[in-house]
């Protein structure tokens, strides 16, 4: 399991379909780069005086955030190679231990359970809601940054419910092909959504589309973040797509052939009604008895709470 195997062309394909198909419009409704806000006005977790006091910056920023230097990163430490782009592995050194490019993992990243349990990305999303009401056992979200200040009252909700909350990143970004301020950008953000409006630092993160390498784990464990990936996809997000060579039947039956051995960790989003749809049928196959990240691998919650 330690190599799995990707179709370069289909995660290509993946990054050309997501923002369209996964709620991040990237479009008119946009303010300019230089002028920081989230797309469209829609934050609605005030921006708090903490982050005021260390941004300098008075509001949310939009797609891709300011990089704000933070002192226990040291820019000169940070393994020097990429970017590269999503699924262009080709010249990717095997000593960059990539996930998405070889499947290979670092020795302090999750990818399966004990208890075969779902997790879910993207969110949160009014959609997020109905598998709330649905949910009678504690479950993992990777949240974006950009849909937790969007949606901060589902994001209590998740808190409220008792489910681990981990991050996403603030907007989705294939972290291997930005710079290392990008990424830091992309970290510190995300981190900061949560802070602000659940109070919480995340010790759980999962990078968009696999997307991490060494340069990326030495950024994200000054953090004190742990990666998390998966070894089981339903590929929701294709079947949510309308792609035809997806079909419903074959997704559950994947998940009964996963069911058999009640072991891993299955990848599954709430960006959407129809993935939501799909992880309620999920649901049914497994039943209850599953696990939160944390308790897959017998570690805190958060890296630290506050009242
Ligand atoms: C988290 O929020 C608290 C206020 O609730 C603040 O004092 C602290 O500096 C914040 N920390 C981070 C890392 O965001």
């Amino acid at each position: 399991m330690r190599f799995l195997k990707f179709n370069f062309l289909y995660l290509f394909l993946l990054s050309l379909l997501y923002n369209k198909l996964f709620a991040l419009e990237e479009n008119d409704e946009l303010v300019e780069a230089t002028d920081f806000k989230v797309a469209n006005g829609k934050a609605r977790t005030p921006f708090p005086d903490w982050l005021k006091r260390i941004t300098g910056l008075y509001q949310w920023p939009g797609l891709d955030p300011p990089y704000i230097p933070l002192d226990f990163i040291d820019l000169s430490k940070i393994p020097d190679f990429g970017p590269y782009s999503l699924g262009f592995c080709a010249n990717v050194p095997r000593e960059a231990c990539s996930f998405d490019c070889h499947g290979c993992m670092g020795h302090d990243e999750i990818f399966t359970c004990r208890k075969l349990s779902q997790t879910f990305d993207d969110g949160p999303t009014p959609a997020t809601l109905r598998l709330l009401d649905s949910l009678d056992h504690e479950t993992t979200f990777f949240n974006l940054g950009v849909n937790i200040v969007e949606h901060p009252d589902i994001y209590h909700r998740i808190q409220d419910d008792g489910h681990l909350i981990g991050s996403h990143t603030w907007s989705h970004r294939y972290l291997p092909a930005l710079s290392n301020k990008e990424i830091i950008a992309q970290i510190e953000w995300g981190i900061w959504a949560m802070n602000a409006t659940g109070h919480h630092i995340p010790k759980w993160w999962r990078p968009p589309y696999g997307g991490i390498d060494n340069r990326v784990r030495h950024i994200t464990r000054l953090f004190g973040l742990q990666a998390v990936v998966w070894n089981h996809d339903t590929l929701d997000w294709k079947f949510a797509s309308g792609d035809p060579s997806v079909s419903l039947e074959e997704i559950l039956g994947r998940v009964h052939d996963w069911n058999r051995d009640k072991t891993g960790l299955i990848l599954e989003h709430d960006s959407k009604e129809t993935t939501v749809d799909i992880a309620l049928r999920v649901k049914d196959i497994i039943g209850e008895d599953q696990l939160t990240v944390a308790e897959c691998a017998g570690g805190n919650d958060y890296i630290r709470e506050y009242d």
